[in-house]
């Protein structure tokens, strides 16, 4: 009943084991608008997905999968709405997704028609489910689909005026024998006849997760070490999160050795999803290392992509969802209040406070509203932290305790969380109202 999915390459020694960090950022490509378009219940307008373009390109996305132009209506107005608005900057490529298959490939590129630089995406299915299930075709007639694509792109790159640069994916790669990836790949990569200035991008994508991410990773050093022209070529990940593993899969695989990410905000896509791209940079980010992406707006990232996909940001979503720098419990919130001060009074610029990751107002966040909040969890030390820092009353050990007891003592039996302004009532209402 239960199979082993996933092939390991012939090789019993990994490098990328012995590194314990990424050097610097990968070049990053968002697929929102085509794979996490495709997934979503109700598939973006014109205009949302013109919104959310150019919310990518604010980030600072230079690659953009803008969608599947052949395959339906609204993805090549929208293509063509980009163009002819002169909507795509001089700095970002558009990428556009086709089937190997002979007039996809041929509406793909009248569609991609006077943009400033284009990557054409040509796949076909290479595992052996889908070689067997699917397609019902030998490992030679599959490979011929590939080659095939590979000749006529390279054909219509050279009839067609235009910025063109090419990526070739077997998909579903995960389920496919490593030497025969590799196989199909060297193909490829023989018609397409890349070279250092015109590099060719090999997209290893995760289509469906499969195993453990060091497999992955095995899988991705052997192909990195066996391409053909790989001084030429630009080596790319696409993992999808089926077994929750798409941010380690990825990270573990740019250790052995690729170069390049595909991937989606808050990891929208198929199924669990493509890899968040979010939570990469900002791991990133956290080791310092710059990751030439801006996630300095947050909120009003988070604000746009519920709005357009109508998906949620859960609560707990790293770095971005609402509760990811929130300290409910006593013990937590009386180590934060401690370490702020600690910061505050060395004058500290590095961040090193417990239990908060980063400083939240590097990505748009706030110290008041998102890290102290009360609830009948809380202590002392964080709800007169908070009346200190918000309200600016500096309590006497004594009365901190006494209060504090008398707050959780009010959120309990109301059973709810009590925001700073009520604290603050209940403080007026305990001693000033008094006096
Ligand atoms: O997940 C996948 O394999 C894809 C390919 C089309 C790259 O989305
Ligand atoms: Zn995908």
């Amino acid at each position: 009943k239960y199979q082993i999915g996933y092939y390991n390459p012939p090789k019993t020694e990994y490098r990328w084991v012995h590194k314990d960090h990424i050097e610097k950022a990968p070049s990053w490509c968002s697929v929102d608008l085509r794979d996490g378009n495709q997934s979503l219940i109700v598939p973006m307008s014109l205009e949302e997905k013109l919104e959310f373009f150019q919310l990518l390109v604010k980030i600072g996305f230079k690659e953009i999968e803008v969608g599947f132009p052949a395959a339906s209506e609204t993805e090549y107005e929208f293509l063509r709405t980009l163009i002819e608005q002169n909507m795509i900057p001089e700095d970002v490529t558009v990428q556009v997704l086709t089937q190997c298959r002979d007039h996809i490939i041929r509406k793909t590129f009248e569609a991609v028609q006077g943009a400033p630089s284009a990557v054409i995406h040509f796949y076909n299915s290479t595992s052996v489910a889908q070689r067997e299930q699917v397609f019902k075709k030998s490992k030679e007639e599959i490979k011929k689909i590939a080659t095939d694509g590979a000749t006529l792109v390279k054909q219509l790159a050279a009839e067609y005026p235009g910025n063109f640069r090419f990526e070739y994916s077997p998909e579903s790669f995960t389920g496919t024998e490593p030497e025969y990836a590799l196989e199909v790949c060297n193909a490829v990569l023989d018609i397409m006849q890349p070279t250092p200035e015109k590099p060719m991008i090999i997209n290893l994508p995760v289509t469906v997760a499969m195993s453990m991410s060091h497999i992955y990773a095995n899988q991705i050093e052997y192909m990195s070490d066996n391409l053909k022209y790989r001084d030429s070529v630009v080596l790319s990940l696409h993992p999808h999160n089926d077994r929750g593993c798409g941010v380690a899969d990825t990270e573990l695989a740019l250790l052995a050795g690729a170069d390049r990410v595909e991937g989606t905000l808050f990891g929208n896509g198929e199924r669990t999803g493509n890899v968040d791209l979010i939570t990469l940079a900002m791991n990133l980010y956290t080791h310092g290392v710059d990751p030439k992406l801006d996630f300095s707006d947050m909120p009003a990232i988070v604000e746009l992509y519920e709005r357009v996909t109508r998906m949620h940001v859960y609560e707990r979503t790293p770095y971005a969802g609402a509760l990811v720098f929130a300290a409910f419990s006593g013990s937590h919130q009386d180590a934060i209040a401690k370490g702020m001060n600690w910061r505050k009074e060395k004058g500290l610029h590095q961040w090193n406070v417990p239990y908060i990751p980063i400083d939240p107002t590097d990505i748009g966040r706030t110290y008041d509203g998102d890290v102290i909040r009360i609830n009948s969890q809380s202590g002392k030390g964080g709800i007169g932290f908070l009346l200190q820092q918000k309200f600016g009353y500096d309590l006497p050990p004594k009365m901190r305790e006494h209060f504090g007891y008398t707050v959780k003592s009010i959120s309990d039996h109301a059973h709810k969380e009590l925001s700073p302004d009520e604290v603050a009532q209940v403080f007026y209402d305990t001693y000033l109202n008094k006096c």
